[in-house]
């Protein structure tokens, strides 16, 4: 039997959204991605101005914007749509003003219970592949497969530097490997939910390996029907 819940964690930056949507793909399952409900939340706190180190004021906002996830409404190579309060923020939720930012923002822990009673609601639900850094952990501790999906600290440096400049954004690879490690100390030490692997997670270490194999290992994890539980 195929596990129904399939939880891959992993630092910024792993590989996570490309291997989590593809598998998701091939099972036929609803692919969600967490990490993009933090990166909404700090988008519009941008966008309208609130510092983000005011966390009742951020806490306050992540209470009320409404975030949709919809198919791809634009034919822009995109995986979803996601619109906050209604405005499509699909790429603007990707900007390095939010990758700066959205580490202290889902440091909060009333940020945090916003979110996840959210995602634990539509990851209950069954037939998904949900991604983050606390799903094996916090949001599903039920899952019944879970991946820690990591790689070298230099290799998603490059991967990520890669994706901007794809994208035209020119960016120096020392900054972006700089950043890379800022959120991932901040993420693996906040008091709420840190980053890190689940005792009962497969450990999957993709250095060296491209999204083909990667998929493929992770393929013959679901097809294994590893049961964790
Ligand atoms: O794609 P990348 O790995 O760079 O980042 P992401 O998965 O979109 O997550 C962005 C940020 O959201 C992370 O650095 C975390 O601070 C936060 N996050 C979280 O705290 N918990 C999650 N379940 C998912 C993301």
């Amino acid at each position: 039997m195929h596990p129904s819940t399939i939880a891959i964690d992993g630092p910024a930056a792993s590989g996570k959204s490309t291997i989590g949507a593809a598998v998701a793909e091939k099972l036929g399952y609803l692919y969600f991605d967490t990490g993009v409900m933090y990166r909404a939340v700090t988008r519009i706190a941008l966008a309208r101005s609130i510092p983000i180190e005011n966390e009742a004021a951020v806490t306050a906002l992540a209470d009320q914007v409404q975030i949709d996830f919809l198919k791809p409404t634009v034919d822009d190579g995109r995986q979803y749509t996601i619109l906050a309060d209604g405005t499509d923020i699909t790429w603007d939720i990707r900007s390095r003003a939010v990758d700066a930012n959205v580490s202290p923002v889902s440091a909060y822990a009333g940020v945090r219970r916003a979110m996840t009673q959210q995602q634990r609601r539509i990851g209950l639900q069954g037939r998904v592949v949900m991604v983050g850094r606390d799903i094996g952990t916090v949001v599903l501790p039920e899952a019944d497969l879970k991946i820690y999906l990591d790689a070298s600290e230099e290799e998603r440096a490059r991967r990520r530097h890669r994706e901007r400049v794809a994208r035209g954004e020119p960016v120096d690879l020392a900054a972006v490997r700089q950043e890379i490690r800022k959120r991932d100390q901040i993420d693996s030490s906040r008091a709420v939910a840190p980053l890190k692997q689940a005792d009962d997670a497969i450990y999957l270490d993709s250095t060296g390996l491209d999204v083909p194999e990667v998929i493929a290992r992770v393929m013959q994890l679901v097809q294994a029907g590893q049961l964790v539980h």
